[in-house]
């Protein structure tokens, strides 16, 4: 087989990249590990900045999530028992869309289909080779038999644990700082307690009130890394965050049995650089972010915007400027994502070694937003997406 750009990974980056490129008339094939229903069966993230949509408005992928996505136009900080909130839209002019990962990835699975491009699921020991010069190609197994596609270029969009950033691993340089604590999920078919989502630091940990819809609801608590989800049944979880929340919030939480419950760790991550010759890293695959700031999903969507016009100018102009500025493009704006969750993390999560001073800082440091227009505005404009 044979096509421009071959692409490692079926999630969002992948799914993304892959429609961009077919809208430059930029042929494309996926390979895929899992199958399209396990990879859809993953709950992730659920908040999507308006760059986010107008990329999925642009391949044509945006009508459900105009229909079902919920707009919003602030978020509450929750500290001290008392509820404060951030009027984003006022600040920057921009909002956010409440729709979930899964529902983005099932649209752009449906677009793809759509299009009649190639996507191999099932697709065992995905391995990329010479990607140094200039005949990059990927092997794979399916169904037993070995093949191979030949390609122009590479886009490994192949998650943390890909095989693209691993085949690459002597030549990047990381970054990491792992958190000492993890987030509890639970998704529940209950209306939502606020109209907007609750973020709230609290002496007994974060917690995070958020949904995916007005009658499906997500909630989020600190938990400890050894803690496992055996010892967290329903009435646990909700007791523990109605501690957490303020007066009001409890008496409109509605509760109910929950439809999925996950322990996540909390991590920031960033590889250098995202391009080696031929072949790029794009979202997960190159930086992880922890779920404070909701920037993975965002993150993976920039990344793929600058690739996809980075190899539409290689093919329209024959410039190899674009792919030459990859890295450093994309890194510009992951860092200062990185950044903005790793200070809300900082800010709202209760850290084992920083003790009472620590807690009055962050408490100083919510109080200080929550008064100041312009700490507020700084917020907002990270929070909503910076500008692509
Ligand atoms: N071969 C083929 N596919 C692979 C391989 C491999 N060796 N390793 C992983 N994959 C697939 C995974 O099965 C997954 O479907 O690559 C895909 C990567 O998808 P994600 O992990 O969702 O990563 P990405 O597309 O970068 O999405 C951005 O940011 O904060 C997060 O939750 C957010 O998952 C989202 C991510
Ligand atoms: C979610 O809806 O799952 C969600 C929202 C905001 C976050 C993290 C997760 O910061």
């Amino acid at each position: 087989m044979r096509t421009k750009v071959a692409i490692i990974g079926a999630g969002p980056a992948g799914l993304l990249l892959g429609q961009l490129l077919h809208a430059y008339g930029i042929d494309n094939v996926i390979l895929e590990r899992q199958t399209a229903d396990y990879v859809l069966g993953r709950i992730r993230a659920g908040v999507l900045e308006q760059g986010t949509v107008d990329l999925l408005e642009e391949v044509g992928a945006a009508a459900r999530a105009h229909r079902e996505g919920l707009v919003h136009h602030g978020v509450e900080l929750a500290f001290g028992g008392v509820r404060h909130r951030i009027d984003m839209h006022a600040a920057t002019g921009k909002t956010m869309m409440i729709y979930g990962q899964t529902e983005v990835t099932r649209d752009l699975m449906d677009a793809r289909r759509a299009a009649g491009l190639t996507t191999v699921y099932e697709a065992a020991d995905v391995t990329p080779h010479e990607f140094d010069g200039n005949h990059p190609r990927v092997s794979y197994v399916k169904d037993g038999a070995t093949h191979e596609i030949t390609c122009d270029f590479i886009a490994g969009c192949d998650g943390f644990h890909g095989v693209s950033r691993k085949s690459v691993s002597a030549a990047i340089r990381t970054f990491e700082r792992v958190y000492p604590f993890g987030w509890l999920g639970i998704l529940s078919e209950t209306p939502p307690v606020s109209h907007e989502l609750i973020y709230t630091n609290h002496e007994r940990g974060f917690s995070l009130c958020t949904m995916r819809s007005m009658h499906r609801s997500r909630y989020y608590l600190q938990c400890s890394m050894e803690d496992h989800i055996d010892q967290w049944p329903d009435d646990r979880f909700w007791d523990e965050l109605k501690r957490r929340l303020d007066r009001e919030a409890v008496d409109h939480l509605v509760t109910g049995p929950s439809i999925e419950k996950s322990i996540a760790p909390l991590r920031s991550f960033v590889a250098e650089p995202m391009r080696f010759g031929k072949m790029f890293l794009a979202g997960d695959a190159a930086h992880i972010v922890p779920p404070t700031g909701a920037k993975g999903l965002n993150l993976a969507a920039s990344d793929v915007h600058y690739l996809s016009q980075a190899l539409r100018e290689f093919y329209d102009e024959k410039s190899y400027a674009g792919i030459d500025a990859y890295s450093t493009t994309a890194l510009a704006r992951v860092w200062k994502a990185v950044r903005f969750s790793w200070w809300m993390t900082s800010m709202l999560h209760k850290f084992p070694d920083t003790g009472e001073f620590g807690a009055r800082i962050q408490l100083a440091e919510l109080d200080y937003l929550v008064s100041s227009q312009a700490a507020a505005t700084s917020l907002s404009e990270n929070y909503v997406g910076l500008p692509f």
